[in-house]
């Protein structure tokens, strides 16, 4: 039976015991048996009056394995080597060894052949890890380790330290067979067996586990820099580097310009040595490769290449000057207008364009901006008002670095008109109505009082003392002269009779009593004086 947990693993083995006694399942006590040189040793079995055709006992060193006696049912054969050194007991099958050497030190196993030709399951012995590489670089080697072990009914397992190997199945993959598995590493790291790596194998009678194994991973040689300048001024003090970091003793190194060797040694490779090998006056990769003096283990660095080396005349770029940042010349419009907008110098060669707009980097998202492959253009289809702005392109190269800058004026609007100001006064208050509308370029006003075009033209519409005649509504109209587009917005203003306001309704009654009381008393007093004065 197989488990993989190792606990159950352990009620497997004891089930196993009960079990198997009857084949002669768990048949040898774990060992080690200790014994001294010279003197006898028994070597005990499990077994309890077996029934069994033969017993077979053999030895191995490691390399070979040997028989050394076989318990029939009526004989004892010996073989020739351990002759008078060993008998076996028929009844439980302990095997004596007299007179030890050296050279018993070693694996003894037990085979038992029941009358009816069934053997025992072999125990687990001689698990061994192997690679088929003793060095690897990190990377870009591929590792196989393969575990092979004795026994019947095998299960392997890895560990890298206390952890179980586990197999990903895309760089680490795991194959079992009857009696070996193997794991293989594709793109070795460092970090992948730093365990060590062990083995295990397992079968109902036992669990065996490897020596630790350790690989020992390089770093692979490394050129620097990497990311290479475009251009390298002639008498610069560029140089290539070469390391191989792991190499002990130290690696000597050797150039190569494409596929042909140089005549260059050493870590460093300076413009100095490439220019008098006559090298780098046109696009070429430069590579390394690093020798262990010891292994002769050679690896080589990736390559660098690139236009990075012009030495020849001209020994360095062209200064870059005479930027010019072009835009349109004529009227835009938001919506509707497309540009381009373009960046060129008079003399130099570019290496790097950067555009810029309102100092912020420019990138073309979106879909409405699009670069021209040299990024020497601009292109922004269709205009928003958003465009509108300060556009700077910056071209580099080595030697120089130079921008100009472009306003772009994208006209739009007038966008909806508002007015702010009261929309109640008392007579005499001052009374300042404010239109405003986002417009490039700015908007003009004029202001309507109830339908009737005024003498304002001003955003803001000013009435120092109001009076009744102010009262009304105030309609502002912005109008942008580029786009021809015009919006208005209505504002009501009501001036009000200050004196009046705060007299309640009964002091308003009050003034009217009094009033016709008044007229009342002066009705009488007529009537009073026709009649009395004739
Ligand atoms: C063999 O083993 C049996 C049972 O363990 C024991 O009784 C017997 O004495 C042994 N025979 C010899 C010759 O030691
Ligand atoms: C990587 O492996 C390939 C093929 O095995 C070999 O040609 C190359 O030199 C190796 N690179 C390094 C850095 O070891
Ligand atoms: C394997 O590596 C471990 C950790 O680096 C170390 O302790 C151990 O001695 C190494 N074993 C062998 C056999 O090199
Ligand atoms: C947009 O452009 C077309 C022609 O290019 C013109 O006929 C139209 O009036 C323009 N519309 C606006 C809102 O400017
Ligand atoms: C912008 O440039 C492209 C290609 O250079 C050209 O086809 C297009 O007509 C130009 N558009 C404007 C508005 O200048
Ligand atoms: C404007 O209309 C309002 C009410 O409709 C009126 O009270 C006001 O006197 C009018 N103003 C002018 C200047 O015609």
């Amino acid at each position: 039976e197989e488990s993989d947990q190792d606990d159950s693993f352990k009620k497997k083995r004891s089930v196993c015991v009960i079990e198997c006694v009857c084949v002669f399942g768990y048949i040898l006590p774990d060992g080690p048996v200790d014994a001294t040189l010279g003197s006898d040793v028994v070597l005990k079995t499990l077994l309890t009056n077996p029934e069994y055709a033969f017993m077979i006992w053999s030895f191995s060193d490691g390399t070979d394995q040997v028989n050394i006696a076989t318990q029939g049912q009526t004989a004892l054969k010996v073989n020739s080597r351990y002759e008078s050194r060993v008998s076996v007991n028929a009844t439980d099958g302990y095997l004596t060894l007299r007179k030890l050497t050296r050279e018993d030190n070693g694996d003894y196993s037990l085979t038992v052949v029941s009358a009816d030709g069934t053997t025992s399951t072999e125990p687990v012995s001689d698990v061994l890890i192997s690679s088929d590489v003793s060095e690897a670089v990190e990377h870009n080697s591929t590792v196989v380790l393969t575990c092979t072990a004795k026994g019947s009914y095998l299960k392997f397992a890895w560990l890298n330290g206390n952890l179980p190997l586990v197999a990903d199945n895309k760089r680490i993959t795991l194959k079992n067979a009857d009696t070996s598995s193997t794991l293989t590493v594709t793109g070795i790291l460092r970090s992948d067996l730093t365990g060590p790596v062990y083995c295990t194998a397992t079968n109902n009678l036992q669990k065996e586990k490897s020596a630790p194994f350790n690989l020992t991973v390089h770093y692979g040689v490394t050129i620097s820099p990497t990311d290479t300048p475009r251009y390298v001024r002639a008498k610069s003090n560029f140089n290539l580097s070469c390391s191989a970091p792991s190499s002990s003793p130290a690696a000597s190194f050797t150039w190569f310009h494409g596929e042909k060797q140089m005549e260059a040694t050493g870590p460093v490779l300076t413009l100095e040595v490439i220019q008098k090998l006559g090298l780098g006056k046109k696009v070429e990769a430069f590579s390394c490769k690093a020798e262990n003096a010891k292994t002769r283990r050679v690896i080589a660095s990736s390559n660098v290449h690139g236009e990075f080396l012009t030495l020849s005349s001209p020994p360095s770029p062209d200064a870059i000057s005479g930027v010019k940042l072009t835009g349109p010349g004529s009227t835009l419009v938001a919506g509707n207008s497309s540009t381009n907008l373009s960046c060129k110098a008079t003399a130099g060669t570019v290496a790097t364009t950067t555009w810029l707009k309102d100092g912020a980097p420019l990138s073309a998202s979106g879909g409405r901006l699009v670069f021209s492959e040299d990024k020497s253009s601009l292109k922004i289809q269709p205009l928003q008002k958003e465009d509108g702005g300060e556009y700077k392109c910056q071209l580099t190269n080595p030697v120089s670095s130079e921008h100009d800058s472009f306003r772009l004026v994208v006209n739009f609007g007038p966008e909806p008109a508002a007015v702010q100001g009261k929309d109640a006064v008392e007579v005499n208050d001052p009374v300042t109505l404010t239109c405003s509308a986002q417009s490039v370029p700015p908007a003009s006003y004029t202001w309507k009082l109830n339908g009737t075009l005024t003498a304002v033209k001003t955003a803001e519409y000013v009435i120092e003392k109001a009076s009744f005649k102010n009262s009304g509504t105030y309609t502002c109209e912005a109008h942008n002269a580029v786009t021809g587009q015009n919006s208005t917005y209505s504002h009501t203003l009501a001036v009000k009779e200050g004196d009046l306001d705060g007299l309640s309704d009964g002091a308003i009654a009050g003034i009217v009593i009094a009033i016709l009381v008044a007229l009342a008393a002066a009705i009488g007093l007529t009537f009073y004086c026709r009649q009395k004065v004739p």
